[in-house]
Formats: structure tokens, sequence, C-alpha cells
């Protein structure tokens, strides 16, 4: 595995590579959800690049940046393992340049729910997954549909800019009792570990109402805002079709329902396409 630090290095490395290139894009820190966007990557292509950016631009005003779990050396071993060709960890100098050209996230599918409550953050994501997919050439790039509505972005973003590369869309990973693996699970202590199981929870009670055909939008939030009472604040429940439209009646086939809540320190997100 070849780690590069710089733009300079990463182009000399991809020197290396003639084939298809896949590309898993992070921030680090690296768990089994991760791990399966890479193992998937590892199978579809003839090379692997993932990359560990903690960006610098999608963090707000008073956002945990500076205490943003940072594990190089076990994240260099899991990569290595996992037979990545490239490992691009550049620094923030390597990225960014002062007074920069900036990407906007859509206007109204970019400032509903994460958009609405972390105005900005969109933006910044944007901007540095327009970077990396560039410098990757990658040929096609996983995202999580854990983070529902950056992956519609990004599918949206390399649409309308008419960027070569497949966005592909991988299955959300959970631990064995239902919590939506996420770097920032770290921060939760105590009882809040169990009590952040809410959020999966309610997205099962959603489901079971589904199954026994309940529709109603508002019924089922009603229904999940109860299970949701063990949070300490619920950001939001939202259920929306694909493109991020509010709906009335859950469409088979067509649904995502997001849930966002803050439990201890972190503010967590799951989600559920139906
Ligand atoms: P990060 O939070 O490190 O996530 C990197 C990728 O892993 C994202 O595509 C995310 O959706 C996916 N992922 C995280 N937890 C997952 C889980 N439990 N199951 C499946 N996939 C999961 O998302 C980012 O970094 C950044 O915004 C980034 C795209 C790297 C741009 O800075």
């Amino acid at each position: 595995m070849i780690i590069a630090h710089t733009i300079e290095a990463l182009e000399e490395a991809k020197k290396t590579l003639s084939g298809s290139i896949g590309f898993v894009p992070t921030m680090g820190a690296l768990h089994q959800g991760h791990l399966s966007l890479i193992q998937q990557a590892r199978k579809e292509n003839d090379h692997l690049i993932v990359s560990i950016f903690v960006n610098p631009t999608q963090f707000l005003e008073g956002e945990d940046l500076d205490a943003y779990p940072r594990k190089d050396e076990a994240d260099i071993k899991i990569c290595e393992l996992a037979k990545v060709d490239i490992l691009f960890m550049p620094t923030v100098d390597v990225m960014y340049e002062e007074d920069e050209l900036c990407i906007g996230a859509p206007v109204r599918r970019g400032y509903v729910l994460e958009g609405e409550k972390r105005p900005g953050h969109f933006d910044g994501m944007l901007q540095i997954v327009m970077k990396l997919l560039n410098l990757s050439a990658a040929t096609r790039a996983y995202f999580g549909k854990k983070d529902a509505q950056q992956l519609a972005l990004i599918t949206q973003m390399v649409k309308n800019y008419f960027m070569d590369v497949t966005i592909v869309p991988c299955e959300i990973i959970r631990d064995e009792v239902g919590l939506a693996l996420s770097s920032r699970n770290v921060y939760l202590q105590g009882d809040e570990k169990e009590r952040a199981l809410c959020l999966s929870r309610s997205l099962k009670r959603a489901t079971k109402m589904v199954m026994t055909g309940e529709l109603d939008v508002e019924t089922i939030k009603t229904e999940m805002l109860e299970v949701l009472g063990e949070a300490d604040r619920v950001e939001y429940v939202a259920i929306v079709d694909r493109e991020f439209k509010a709906l009335e009646k859950i469409k088979i086939g067509n649904t995502i329902i997001l849930v966002a809540a803050w439990v201890g320190k972190p503010r967590l997100i799951d989600n559920l396409w139906i």
C-alpha cells in the first residue's frame, strides 16, 4: 500500500495503476461501516483508493472539528489488511487555498433536514468530494446510505456537473443491537449507548407499521416520536421521497424515513429506505 500525503505523491502512485479504480472517501476513525464500503470497492474494481481527511469546511462553528476522533495508526493497518492500493491522507494546506471557488448545495434538497440544521455543511462536503473525486480519477465511488442526504446530493452533483464517475450507494451497517455505526459513537457514555438505540427502534416501529398497512406519515411520525422519547433532544423525524420532498403517504419503493437526535454529547442520525 502506498500512503500519499501530497497531490504529487498521489499522482505518482496512480501511475502504478491500470484498469478500473474504486474510491472510498472517509474522515477516518474507520469502523465496520467504512470497511464494508472498502470491501465492496475492492471486489468491484481492479484498484482501490481510500482517502482519510477530516474536512474543516463541512464542520460548522462550534461543531466537533478539533475533537473529531483521529486514529491514523489503526486506520493505516485496517487499510493495509483490506488491500487498499493507495491511501491518500492530505493535510488541510494540500486540499485548500485561500479565497477558493465554492460549490453551493441545491436550494431545496440541500437546505432541508441536515441542510437546515447544519447550514453550510453540505456546501463544504460537496466542495471536498468534488476535489477528491477529481483527484482519485475513480471509476466508481462508494458512499453509505447512512448519510442519505449526503449521498443524494453527491449523486446530483455528479449528474449536474457531468462528472465521469459512478456513485455506488452502500447499505447501512449496524452493531449487533441495531445501532448504526458512526465514528461519533465513541462519544456515547454510560446509559447513552442503550438510549441511542431509540433511533433504530423508532425506525423498526415504522417498518412494522408499514408492514401492517399503515401508510399515513403523521400517524407513523407520532409513534416514532414516542419511541424517540429516550433521546435527549429530537431534531427531526422526516418522511420524504428519494428527492427529499415531504410525503403525506408512504410510497413503497420511493420513501426514506430519517431521524436526527442528540443523545449525550453526540448528535446521531439514522434512516430507513422503504
Ligand atoms: P465519514 O463520516 O467518515 O463516512 C465515510 C463514508 O462511510 C460515507 O459514505 C458514510 O456514509 C459511510 N458510512 C459511515 N457510517 C456508515 C455505516 N454505519 N454504514 C454504511 N456506511 C457508513 O461522510 C463522510 O465521512 C464525509 O462527509 C466525506 C464524504 C468523507 C466528505 O468529507
